[in-house]
Order: structure tokens, then C-alpha cells, then sequence
């Protein structure tokens, strides 16, 4: 029976029970949480769990499944990544009894498989399956089997899973290990698993615990390579007819047979496994790349390049096998004939790539491995694992796999680091484009002669060709998943950074690759340069791509740029004609606009501005846009910037009965879009010029609850209506200033009167007095207040005082007039002894003060000054 019948018989036997025929669902699952859909129940995930409702209680399907878990045993008889499950489900419709009898009915009369063929398996626990199986289907009990594995799902750590029921095919013994206990389960190879039933009833929590679901449901799987190979009666899936041309076809391009030489087989099987595989995944949209499914299709693609190799495929081959791959099966998935040239150039691409570097990556290997067993080592190093991986493209599995050839093993641990370590690295190189638009006039200019055709004024998105692609220092042909790169195309829907206005953010997608864009240039009037790095697969030069804006942010754009004219039309209504535009920024969250205008602006005149620009976008004012001639446009008195340079036909952007320029820019349709202008700061660029920020749409509305928060919350903590804050919060400082001055004062009579405990250890030369003290002063203001009270105290002689002021020394000297006139100077004093505390200082004879860094020295200072003061005294006594 070809697999073809085998399809229609499935379907329609469960279509006569009720069943509704759905399509395969994609490869990619629609849950971001799983990497392929490994199974039919994927698609019926959020019908079981009663999410969503689905088309009908009773499904069947043909589902497209690939599994990761095997592919590295992929090559021998029996592993598979791709392959086709028949499946029929229930939604809380019928339940074990009818998908067994069913499954039963069909593969032993439909099918026409002797009953005595069939060995069932169950649960342990599920005891109504097990008396089904006996008593209602008759099969005798030594050939039903309990398996504690017969449990299914939940794929990862949650989801719907419950009991299941398999049904084993007996290949007879000449395929078993001879054992009497020999039975479904056995590893021998006799038993295969055919057919699974699973009573999908629970529910397992991400905390573990099971919880039984809404209804009762049936999810049943059933291999549609192994059913063939049964009916077919050959000896693997190999050498069905979902497999054989395949593997012929390789085997003829490599010019050998088929169980000829087990080493060719093996390759020859990993080839027709791995071009099924990789010709769905790219048709459902997967890109080579290093990470999660990318990675997966680059494994395996290499995988096969390298197997094509061991047969003696030196070119290109593989595309041709997915042409084989296409032939077969595109009757039942369209898809891959739609996609036939991105499987085809994704492949090629994928192929140029690697066999570039196969051959060294291969020769490093073995010379690797020689020396190796000639220091008797048995491990790759992690690092000699990374360096084939990044420098030769060898993916670790299949550096993992050499190995094994040749008996070795590799330090995954030590791989794992020196990947993490090269990411780090090149994180922290990101973003060198930044600025270089100069030193790259050379790169541009080979593209200048043909101008980027602007389409953005009218649409988002643009069908385009791929003109250029850059890199740092080179034009290239092609650029890679992670690479950098400035992409040129011959018309763009992207704004290039210009007039004030940033450049576009968005996408650019081709049939192999899609690119990230971070910013758009015109390095020169003629070039528009897409800033991007390619995210997935690869882009071509020549290929046709899809350029898409983000259109969010250039909504928030257009606002910015409309309510600048609003804004540049009112200042001259408020201040005068004299306010220019000296510069702007229009970027998605603010505007910045800067003018002429002498001084600072007022409150009222702000507010006047605001007032007038809301004024004009409530009027909701169409914007319109025109073409003319330069100067019919400036003659109706459109506003030119100065020092700009203007074409003869000029674009000019007009808002009816209020503004009018010329202007390149993005703007709204209506000034209604704007939404609500708030102006957020006044201030000086340069002498003459100010500067106004802004906000407007949804960055408006934020700014308006922020400060309703912020006024609110101050409101209830100190008690006083919003309107009242302003002045409350002046009495409020008013009061606090009147506070730090009594504080002052009073601190200063505390140390006042500290200190003239000490002056009964005043120096007396001749009637005059030398006070020398240390004292706790919080400033310097105190410290002279403290040394003023001393002064008058002391009636005639020098005061000298030392603190700690935050944490640094200071020294005072004051003396009063007649100890000057007795020949005592402030300024000496303080000259003589600042060094000691490591500083300096000086003043006048009557006052003077210094400063230092060491506080430990202060009282040694103090000795020092006060010693010097009674030097200067006793000198004149005695002089
Ligand atoms: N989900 C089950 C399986 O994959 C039955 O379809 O085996």
C-alpha cells in the first residue's frame, strides 16, 4: 500500500466517525515557549485546555512533526527529525473505548494487519483500558502489556498530559533477542511502537501538582513512516516510498547503491532524513542562524553537507535533494513548492558557506586528534571545540561527532565558556557605526549616480531591491545572522535622519534573511542608508526585499514634527517676527526647538504659547502638503530656513490660516493627531538663541499624570490643597532659613561659652592676652562669631582658634587693635603655624585664617600660633 493510500484511508475512516479533517499546523508553534511542533496534539493544546473553541469536537490530521531529540543517532535504521503523524483527536467528546475500538478496527480491517500481529501496552493503573482491550476487543491477555512509561506529556514542564495505550507491531523473531520475557518494551527491535493513545485528562501546574482538566480528551499519534514500512513490508523507514527516492537520489548523485557498504548507507540515511527535515523547516520559515531553531537548521544542514562529503559530494548537492523532497511531497503541503526558491537559495547559500571551510575545519580536526593520542589524551578541548565552531562553522554536535568516530570525547563545559566569553565580547563591541558617515563618503559614493527613491510620504512598508550592502570597511555581497551592516536599496518607505527629523526604525525582510533597522541615514542628499543588523538567515545583494517602518514610532514622529511648525508659527504670534528657527530635534519622544529671542521667556508668555499651539491642533486643521516652485512658495510667504539650500521645486507643508514652510519632513494628516502640547523646559543654547522642549501624543499624557502624581502625593503629605503648594512650600523655606540662623546663633553661644571657660588659661604678656583654643565650630561663619565674642571678651590681645570643619582643619587668628599696634599680626600667626596641619593661610594683621588637611596636627598648630603671637608681643616689649 503506498503511503499515499495509507493518507487517504486514515482520513477517511475517521471522517466517517465524525472527524474533521484539519491542515498540518506549521513547524513553528504558535507558543513562543516551544521550539517545533513535535507532535498533532500541538495544534489542539488550547482546545483541551478550553482556551479557545475548536472547529469542531472530533479532529483528524496529518501532522508535521520534528523532533531535536535524536539527531545525532539519525543514520542508523530507525531515528527520525522529521516525520508525519496521524492523529485523531476529541475535545471532551468520545474517550478511551471508541479511540481504542477505532484504532483497532482500522488497523486490522482497514488496514487488513493480522489481529495476531498487534501487541497492546497500557498503564499500570488504567485498569478500564486493560479489561478493554481483553474482554471487549478480545485480544488475549499474555499479549497486553503494563508499562510504567505509558504516560504522556506534558512537553516541558507543563501542560495537558494523562495515561496512554500503545499498540506494538510484532515484527516476528527473527528481529527479537530470542528471550522468553521478550515483549513490547523489549530494546530488541522485535516490538515497534506503532500506534499511541493518550487519555489526555490532567493538567500538570508549573509548581508540579496535577489538576484534571475541563473534559476528558483523546490525542492519538501515529507514525506514518513506520505504518508504511509495515505495509510496505520492508525492513526500515528507509526504504519506504516516503524515503526511497530520496536516498536514491543521493546515492545516484554520489555514484553509489544502497546497501552496498555500511558507511555509505549510514550517510546516505542521515542525507534523506536531513533534507526532509531541513526542505520543510526552511518552507515553513526557519533561517540558519546560532540559536534555537536557527541553530537546529544549521545543524542539521551541515550535518548533511558533511555525510554528502563522506560519500564524495564535493559541490553542492543538497539542493537538489529538496527538489526531490518538493516533488514528493508538495501535493500534500503547497507550501513548499510556493517556497521552492527560498528553500533553494537558503540551502545553496548555507551550502557555499560551509564547504568553504569544511575542508580546513576537517584537516584542523585530525591534526587535532593526532596529537591527541600522541600525548594519550582523550578530550577535545573546550576552546579547540570553540575554534572550529566560530573560525570553521562546525557546530559542536557534529565536532561531538568526529570525535566519537575516533574515539574521543569533547569538554562541553569548557566549549560552553568560551562561547559565553566571545558573546560578552562582542556585546561590548556593538554600535561602531556611530559617526562614521564621513570616512565613508568612498563606500557611498559607488552608489550615489542612482538616488534612493523616498516612498515613506505615502506608505509604510515598500516592496524594494537590495542595492548595497555594508559592512564597517567593505562592500559586500551577502551579510550573515549577527552581522552588522548598512543596507542600501533602491526605494525605501525609511526617513533618513534630516531637517531635525531622526531616522526610521524597522525591518527589512527577504525571502532568506531579515534585518533588524536601528537607524536610517542620508549621508548624502541622493542616499538613503539603512543602519542594521541581520537577525535571521542571510541577505543578498540584488535579492527583493520587504522594507517595513516601525509605524509607532514614526506616528510619535509626524506628531513631534507637525506640533515644531505649531510651535515655530506661535512663537512669532507671542514674542514677534524676530523668533528663528536657529535648529530642532523631532524624535519620537520630545521635541527640542530652538529661536532667536533676546531673553528668558516669562510664564505667561509660555503659557500664551501653549495655549496657541493646543488652540490650532483642537481646530483639527488638515496639513497640507504641496509641490511648487521655490520662489512662488517663498512670494506666498512660506518660511525657508536661512542657510539651507533649496532645489527649484520645494516641498511645502502648510497648516491653513497658521503656518507654513518648506520642509521635507514626516507630518500628520491633521493636527488633531497631535494629541496634548506640553512644553517641558525653557532655556539658553547661546547668546540670543532659546531653546523650548516639548512633548505631545501619548508622551504628553504621561508627562500629565506625572505631575498629577507627583502634585497629588505632595498635596496629602503636607496637607494643603495643589493650588496652595507653591506658596506653602516658600513659607516653608522661609521658615527653615529662619531656623538655620538661630541654630547658628545658638551654636555659637554654646562654644562662646564653652571657650571662656578656657580663658583663665590665657597667656598675659604685658596686660594684653593670648587665648589659644580648639573648638567645635559646624562652619566657618560660627568659628568668626565664636573668635568675635573671645575678642570683646579678652578687651586686648590675640585670639587664636582651631576646628574640624567638616572633616578639614581651620585656624583663626583675630587680634584687637592695640595688641596690632603693640606689634601682634593675625596674618603671621596664622603663616607660622598653617604649615604644621598642611596647609596655608594669611590675612591681615587684625584677622586672618587658614586651612589645611591634617586635623591630627591641629593642636600642635595651635601651640605653634599661639607662641608666635606671644613672640610678636614680647618683641616690641622688649624692643
Ligand atoms: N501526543 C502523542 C505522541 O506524540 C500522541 O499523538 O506520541
Amino acid at each position: 500500500m503506498k503511503s499515499s493510500e495509507i493518507r487517504k484511508h486514515f482520513i477517511e475512516f475517521f471522517a466517517e466517525r465524525g472527524h474533521v479533517h484539519v491542515p498540518s499546523s506549521s513547524l513553528i508553534p504558535s507558543d513562543p515557549t516551544v521550539l517545533l511542533t513535535t507532535a498533532g496534539m500541538q495544534q489542539m493544546v488550547p482546545y483541551f485546555l478550553g482556551l479557545e473553541k475548536p472547529p469542531h469536537t472530533r479532529l483528524t490530521s496529518i501532522q508535521k512533526c520534528f523532533r531535536t531529540v535524536d539527531i545525532d543517532e539519525v543514520g542508523d535504521e530507525s531515528h527520525l527529525t522529521f516525520f508525519e503523524m496521524l492523529g485523531n483527536f476529541s475535545v471532551g467528546d468520545y474517550f478511551k473505548a471508541e479511540a481504542i475500538s477505532w484504532a483497532w478496527e482500522f488497523l486490522t480491517e482497514r488496514l487488513g494487519i493480522p489481529a495476531d500481529r498487534w501487541y497492546p501496552t497500557v498503564h499500570p493503573d488504567d485498569a478500564f483500558s486493560y479489561a478493554y482491550w481483553r474482554d471487549t476487543i478480545k485480544v488475549p491477555e499474555e499479549r497486553i502489556t503494563k508499562l510504567e512509561d505509558n504516560w504522556w506529556g506534558p512537553v516541558g514542564n507543563t501542560g495537558p498530559n494523562g495515561p496512554d495505550s500503545e499498540i506494538h507491531y510484532d515484527r516476528g523473531p527473527a528481529f527479537g533477542c530470542g528471550r522468553p520475557d521478550c515483549r513490547p518494551g523489549c530494546s530488541c527491535g522485535r516490538f515497534l511502537e506503532t500506534w499511541n493513545l493518550v487519555f489526555m485528562e490532567f493538567y500538570k501546574e508549573p509548581d508540579g501538582s496535577q489538576r484534571p482538566l475541563p473534559k476528558k480528551n483523546i490525542d492519538t499519534g501515529m507514525g506514518l513512516e513506520r505504518i508504511a514500512m509495515i505495509l510496505q513490508g520492508v525492513g526500515s523507514v528507509f526504504e519506504t516510498d516516503l524515503f526511497f527516492p530520496i536516498l536514491q537520489a543521493a546515492a545516484e548523485k554520489a555514484g553509489v547503491q544502497y546497501k552496498q557498504n555500511p558507511r555509505y548507507d549510514r550517510s546516505l540515511r542521515v542525507i534523506a532524513d536531513h533534507a526532509r527535515g531541513v526542505t520543510f523547516l526552511i518552507g515553513d520559515g526557519v533561517f540558519p542562524g546560532n540559536e534555537g531553531r536557527g541553530y537546529v537548521l544549521r545543524r542539521v544542514l551541515r550535518r548533511a553537507i558533511r555525510h554528502g562529503r563522506l560519500l564524495g559530494l564535493e559541490g553542492p548537492f543538497l539542493a537538489d535533494i529538496a527538489d526531490v523532497v518538493i516533488a514528493h511531497f508538495s501535493p500534500y503541503y503547497p507550501e513548499l513548492v510556493e517556497q521552492r526558491e527560498r528553500i533553494h537559495r537558503v540551502i545553496s547559500h548555507e551550502e557555499a558557506l560551509f564547504q568553504r571551510t569544511l575542508a580546513a575545519g576537517i584537516a584542523r580536526f585530525e591534526a587535532l586528534v593526532d596529537q591527541l593520542q600522541r600525548s594519550g589524551e582523550t578530550v577535545i578541548p573546550g576552546d579547540e571545540a570553540f575554534r572550529l565552531y566560530d573560525t570553521f562553522g562546525f557546530p559542536l554536535e557534529l565536532t561531538a561527532e568526529l570525535a566519537r568516530e575516533a574515539g574521543l570525547t569533547v569538554d562541553r563545559a569548557g566549549f560552553d565558556a568560551a562561547l559565553e566569553h566571545q558573546r560578552v565580547q562582542s556585546r561590548a563591541s556593538a554600535g561602531r557605526f556611530a559617526d562614521t558617515v564621513r570616512e565613508r563618503a568612498a563606500l557611498y559614493a559607488q552608489f550615489s549616480a542612482e538616488p534612493t527613491v523616498f516612498t515613506g510620504y505615502t506608505e509604510l512598508e515598500s516592496e524594494a531591491t537590495i542595492r548595497g550592502l555594508l559592512s564597517l570597511n567593505e562592500a559586500l555581497t551577502e551579510a550573515e545572522a549577527g552581522q552588522e551592516i548598512e543596507v542600501i536599496l533602491d526605494r525605501t518607505p525609511f526617513y533618513g535622519e534630516a531637517g531635525g527629523q531622526v531616522g526610521d526604525t524597522g525591518r527589512i525582510e527577504t525571502s532568506t534573511g531579515i534585518a533588524e533597522v536601528l537607524d536610517t541615514q542620508r549621508p548624502t542628499p541622493e542616499l538613503i542608508v539603512h543602519r542594521a543588523v541581520v537577525r535571521e538567515g542571510f541577505l543578498q545583494v540584488g535579492q527583493r526585499a520587504r522594507a517595513i517602518v516601525d509605524g509607532e514610532r514614526r506616528a510619535a514622529i509626524r506628531r513631534n514634527h507637525t506640533a515644531t511648525h505649531l510651535l515655530h508659527a506661535a512663537l512669532k504670534q507671542v514674542l514677534g517676527e524676530h523668533a528663528q528657527q536657529a535648529g530642532s530635534l523631532v524624535a519620537p519622544d520630545r521635541l527640542r526647538f530652538d529661536f532667536t529671542h533676546p531673553t528668558a521667556l516669562t510664564e505667561e508668555q509660555l503659557y500664551a504659547i501653549t495655549r496657541r499651539v493646543n488652540e490650532e491642533i483642537l481646530r483639527d486643521l488638515p496639513v497640507d502638503i504641496a509641490y511648487k516652485p521655490y520662489r512662488e512658495a517663498i512670494a506666498e510667504g512660506a518660511i525657508a530656513l536661512f542657510g539651507e539650500k533649496y532645489g527649484d521645486t520645494v516641498r511645502v507643508v502648510s497648516i491653513p490660516g497658521f503656518s507654513k514652510e518648506l520642509c521635507g519632513g514626516t507630518h500628520v494628516a491633521r493636527t488633531g493627531e497631535i494629541g496634548l502640547f506640553l512644553i517641558t523646559d525653557e532655556s539658553s543654547v547661546a547668546s540670543g538663541v532659546r531653546r523650548i522642549e516639548a512633548v505631545t501624543g501619548t508622551r504628553s499624557v504621561e508627562l500629565a499624570w506625572q505631575l498629577r502624581h507627583v502634585s497629588s502625593t505632595l498635596s496629602q503629605q503636607l496637607h494643603v490643597p495643589v493650588e496652595q503648594l507653591p506658596q506653602h512650600v516658600e513659607e516653608m523655606q522661609s521658615r527653615l532659613r529662619e531656623l538655620e540662623r538661630s541654630i547658628q546663633r545658638l551654636q555659637a553661644e554654646l562654644a562662646t561659652e564653652r571657650a571662656s571657660q578656657a580663658l583663665t588659661d590665657a597667656v598675659s604678656v604685658d596686660g594684653m592676652k593670648v587665648v589659644s583654643l580648639e573648638v567645635e565650630a559646624p562652619s566657618v561663619e560660627v568659628l568668626r562669631t565664636i573668635g568675635d565674642r573671645l575678642r570683646e571678651r579678652i578687651g586686648s590681645g590675640v585670639v587664636i582658634l582651631g576646628s574640624a570643619i567638616e572633616g578639614r582643619p581651620t585656624l583663626l587668628a583675630m587680634a584687637t587693635r592695640d595688641a596690632v599696634r603693640r606689634g601682634a599680626n593675625a596674618g603671621d600667626v596664622i603663616r607660622a603655624a598653617a604649615p604644621l596641619i598642611g596647609g596655608r593661610g594669611g590675612g591681615r594683621p587684625e584677622i586672618a585664617q587658614g586651612g589645611g588637611v591634617d586635623v591630627n596636627q591641629l593642636r600642635a598648630a595651635l601651640r605653634v600660633a599661639r607662641d608666635e603671637a606671644v613672640r610678636q608681643l614680647q618683641l616690641t616689649q622688649t624692643g
